[in-house]
């Protein structure tokens, strides 16, 4: 645990000593707000901006020539490129398309060939539950019993993964586990290489879902070698609200047959014969299904080239600091008012965000609210705050302490909304 000192002052000097200080200025923050939702929503950059008025420009300008003349036809590959050193995975094996919960569906359809033998999928019981939801129905859409098939491996804790608990259940029952890398509750960044290995060492597929690392955590999956990943565009990636997902298919698979296909998975080249035969294109592009929506794509782009303008190793360097640094600020000055931390501490098994609990939180949270802060609320008792590292200032983070020092001072939440109501609200 590093060492940091209390005052603002420091925090000053800790902004001055940050290399990626300078991003902060191309993103749209509202004057006096610290948003620490960029988990959730990440926010909107001048560059997003300008690349989906440039979109918008070409559409204007060609109508249906936005495809070729304006180059748009295969700009799926082109963010699949700009994605691919996120995780260090070849430009080919990387696209985006769909939503993340569609791209669960067409890789488990993909994956997932059950046998009376051999029909089981692993999955943990605290990951964001649209992906239990997606594997379950795809276990009946493939005529199996998911009550049956799909193995749940219960969290010893209700807030971490133990890797033990996930090699155990390797059965020979078992042909595929979808997991995430970092939990959205707890933060926790599981190891996926000791996850993967066991797994193919067993003949099973291990794909992860990578929703809250991606962008702020770098994953190398020339090493880690999972079969699959999955991983939305609008939090930390900054590609706007709903913006369609990335997509990851290990090269070795390319000559496997997608689960959902359609026409934009075809050969680019006999696309357009709009022959009745499909003919799959053997790389992760062929697992688009339909028309990419342009307008939801083209942000992603401005917000990727800040991304990688900045280099994903520089922001996990700020990411571990950042949250290392409000961790000790939590320890130092909030302790007292019944706060804990509920993520890992170390920076092996730490994601990009805080999990700051407390028994109180859900009122709580909407004083942060009314104090311009702007957290995510994880029910019953955490507020996930992430200090995503392209737009959040130390100072930011040590304002946002003396904030809630505030509030809990002044008991501000007690005059909020009252308990019970919020929490029909939420339920
Ligand atoms: C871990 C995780 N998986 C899946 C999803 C679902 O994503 P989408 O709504 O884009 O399908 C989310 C959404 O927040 C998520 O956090």
């Amino acid at each position: 645990m590093s060492i940091f000192e209390l005052t603002r002052d420091y925090a000053k000097q800790l902004d001055k000593d940050d290399k990626l200080a300078k991003f902060k200025e191309r993103f749209y923050i509202n004057e006096g707000e610290i948003y620490m939702d960029g988990n959730s929503c990440g926010l909107c950059s001048i560059d997003a901006e300008e690349t989906l008025m440039e979109a918008l420009k070409a559409w204007k300008k060609l109508g249906i020539g936005i495809w070729t003349k304006g180059g748009y036809f295969l700009y799926q590959d082109k963010l699949g490129e700009m994605m691919a050193p996120l995780i260090n995975a070849d430009s080919e094996e990387v696209t985006c398309g769909n939503s993340t919960t569609v791209n669960i569906h067409q890789c488990i359809l993909t994956f997932y060939h059950p046998t009376p033998e051999r029909n089981k999928i692993i999955m943990d019981d605290i990951n964001f539950p649209s992906d239990k939801y997606a594997v379950y129905s795809d276990i009946r859409a493939k005529g199996y019993d998911p009550d049956e098939s799909l193995k749940v491996v219960k969290s010893r804790d209700g807030e971490n993964i133990y890797e033990d608990d996930i090699i155990e259940a390797m059965t020979d029952d078992v042909c595929l586990i979808l997991l995430p890398a970092v939990l959205y509750r707890s933060a926790q960044l599981i190891d996926m290489e000791r996850i993967s290995k066991e797994a193919h060492k067993k003949g099973i597929y291990v794909g992860f879902d990578l929703c809250h690392s991606i962008g702020v955590v770098p994953h190398n999956f020339k090493q880690i070698d999972p079969d699959f990943a999955i991983w939305c565009d609008y939090k930390y990636l900054n590609g706007g609200p709903g913006a369609i997902a990335g997509l990851y298919i290990n090269k070795k698979h390319f000559e496997m047959k997608p689960g959902l296909a359609g026409w934009q998975g075809n050969k680019k080249e006999t696309q357009f014969n709009l022959s009745q035969e499909f003919e799959h294109a053997a790389y992760a592009g062929g697992w688009q299904i339909g028309t990419q929506p342009i307008l939801s794509m083209a942000p992603i782009e401005g917000a990727l080239k800040i991304t990688n303008e900045a280099g994903i190793e520089n922001i996990r360097e700020k990411s571990l600091k950042i949250t290392e640094y409000l961790m000790f600020l939590i320890d130092k000055k909030l302790v007292k008012y019944g706060f804990g931390i509920g993520n890992p501490r170390e920076n092996s098994s730490r994601g990009g965000h805080v999990a700051l609990t407390h028994a109180d939180a859900l009122r709580i949270n909407e004083a942060f609210k009314a104090n311009s802060i702007i957290p995510d609320f994880r029910y019953p008792n955490v507020i996930s705050l992430a200090p995503a590292p392209l737009y959040v200032s130390y100072e930011d983070v040590y304002e946002m302490v003396e904030r809630i020092i505030k509030i809990m001072e002044n008991k501000e939440y007690e005059n909020l909304v009252n308990h019970e109501e919020l929490n029909s609200l939420v339920k």
